[in-house]
Parts: structure tokens; sequence; C-alpha cells
């Protein structure tokens, strides 16, 4: 089946769509992205998706290509005629074709922004099986760009770290600067020690995580105790429990930390219970 796909106000099937080769998103990776997901037919955190593409836009001094509203609608759309129930929404914009390759920004006035979404229909992804057994990850450098704050589609570095991971036949990869852990390849991390759980506080170090945000809100609202604070692999070891969040995999189990077993090797208690807590969450507050 082939998907309908958005890209700047038109409704065409994937193999049909297309942007141009100096769209600057392909020469120069100028280009910001969000990926919301889908339960049972309704977007998980819209709003909160929506409030950081605008400040990755600002941050880059993007032309917005829509308002909150019209993603709304086109989300909603691309749902609809895709029929897709669970899943995930990927939307990029990008600073545009000039018509020519050229480091500096064009002119917003001349060069519009290239806007995509697509869907990716991933049925009972609330019910991901890994969820049960957990992740393996290895730790790596951290060697990105100092603004990970900002969603960029520059993502060879992390794409790089999975290979790595895949290679050492786990799961994914951990960043690790200046001796402590800063995030997953493409999601936030975090540990739970003597029941407190243990996450990087915000900064541009790391993406501010929308999974994360709502994680933090309903852990304390469960009187679990959060800390934001940095950790190092060698603490990570030795915890009780680690997990990871992202839009896509919710709260997800680490059970495997460069070959350290982590519990016994299983799903620590705090991480499985946070999943709960925030699917059924989650799904109240679907729009
Ligand atoms: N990744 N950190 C990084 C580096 C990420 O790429 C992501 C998300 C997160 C978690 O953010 P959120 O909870 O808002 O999804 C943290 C998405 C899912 C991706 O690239 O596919």
């Amino acid at each position: 089946m082939t998907r309908t796909v958005y890209v700047n106000g038109e409704w065409l099937a994937e193999d049909k769509a297309t942007v141009s080769i100096f769209d600057r998103g392909f020469l120069m990776a100028d280009g910001v992205y969000e990926v919301t997901s889908v339960l049972d037919g309704k977007l998980i955190d819209f709003g909160g998706h929506c409030a950081r593409l605008r400040r990755s836009l600002s941050e880059l001094d993007m032309p917005s290509p829509a308002t909150d509203e019209a993603l709304l609608a086109i989300h909603r759309e691309l749902l609809e005629r895709n029929n897709v129930v669970d899943g995930m929404i990927y939307l990029q914009v990008t600073r545009g074709n000039p018509g020519d390759r050229d480091f500096t920004f064009p002119d917003p006035a001349s060069t519009k922004p290239t806007l995509v979404l697509f869907t990716q229909s991933k049925p009972g992804l609330a019910d991901n099986p890994q969820a049960k057994i957990g992740l393996k990850v290895i730790s790596i450098p951290d060697i990105r760009w100092h603004r990970r704050d900002i969603k960029t589609v520059q993502l060879l570095y992390p794409s790089m770290g999975k290979m790595m991971a895949k290679k050492a036949g786990c799961d994914d990869a951990w960043f690790v600067e200046d001796g402590f852990v800063t995030e997953g390849t493409s999601n936030n991390a975090y540990i739970v020690k003597g029941g407190k759980i243990i996450t990087r506080g915000l900064s541009s170090d790391i993406l501010h995580g929308i999974t994360r945000a709502a994680v933090l809100r309903f852990a304390e609202e469960a009187q679990l105790v959060v800390e934001e604070r940095s950790f190092t692999i060698e603490e990570a070891k030795s915890a009780d429990e680690a997990f990871i969040t992202s839009a896509s995999a919710f709260v997800m189990p680490v059970v495997e930390i460069d070959g350290a077993k982590l519990g016994g090797g299983v799903p620590g208690r705090v991480a499985t219970r946070l999943r709960e807590i925030y699917l059924e969450e989650s799904r109240k507050a679907a729009i």
C-alpha cells in the first residue's frame, strides 16, 4: 500500500512526492523535524511538539511554514488519508530551495520553507515486546555539535552510533561527553538508584524531550523522587535500573550497559511502572 504524504500544500502518493536537489535540507542539513506518536488514531503531546518546533525554527532564524492550527489539521488529515491507528507522524521543515548551492541563508521573502509530513504505521506500537525484554546499550563518545537542544536533521552521527551498537550486538548507544552521559542516539537517558530517578538536566547538551517532560511530571505526581543531574557510565552500570524515553519508544527499560547487566538483566519496576503511567495518561490527553 502506498502512503499519501504531504509536501508544501499538496497531498501526493509517496512515489510521486519530490523535493528539489537544491533544497537546503538536502545540501546543508538545514532543516528541523518532529516525530509525534499516534495511539488509537490520536496525537500524543501535539502541543509539546509544536512548541519545540517553533523554538527550533526560531533558534535557526527559519521562517515558519504554517500555524499550529494548520499543522494540526494536516496531522489529522494524514492520519485519516492513511488509516493510521498506531504509529508516528514525521514532520520536517527545511529552509527551502533557493535555486543554487550557497552557504548563506536565502532571503525568506523569496525562498519559502519546505514542509513535508508522512505517516509511519506501527500497529500495536504501545505493546512493543521489547518493553518486556529491555534494551542493551553501549557507550560511545558524544562528538555531535553543541546545539543538541535544536532538533535538526543532522543525524549522521546518531545513525553511526546505532550502527556501532548493532555491530556490538546491542540495541542502542548512550553518548558520553566529559565523562558524563548526555543522552541516547535518539532518546533521553535515565538511571534509577535507591528509588531515585536520575536524568541529566536541561541545557544545550541534550534535546529537551517532550516525553521526558511528561514522564518527569508523571513521576512526581506518583511521589517518585526525581534528581536532574549528570551521571557517569560507571554510576549507570551500578544502578538498580535504567531506561530511555522518546516519542516512538515511550518509556523503554535498559537492562545492559557496556556488558554490565542491571537488575539481573530484566526490566526494572520503576521503568515498567512509568511506562504504564505514561501510556495511560498520554492516551487520556491525546487529541
Ligand atoms: N528522537 N534525544 C534525542 C537525540 C532524540 O533524537 C530524541 C527523539 C529524544 C527524545 O525526544 P522526544 O521525547 O521529544 O521524542 C531525545 C526522535 C523520536 C527521532 O529522531 O526519531
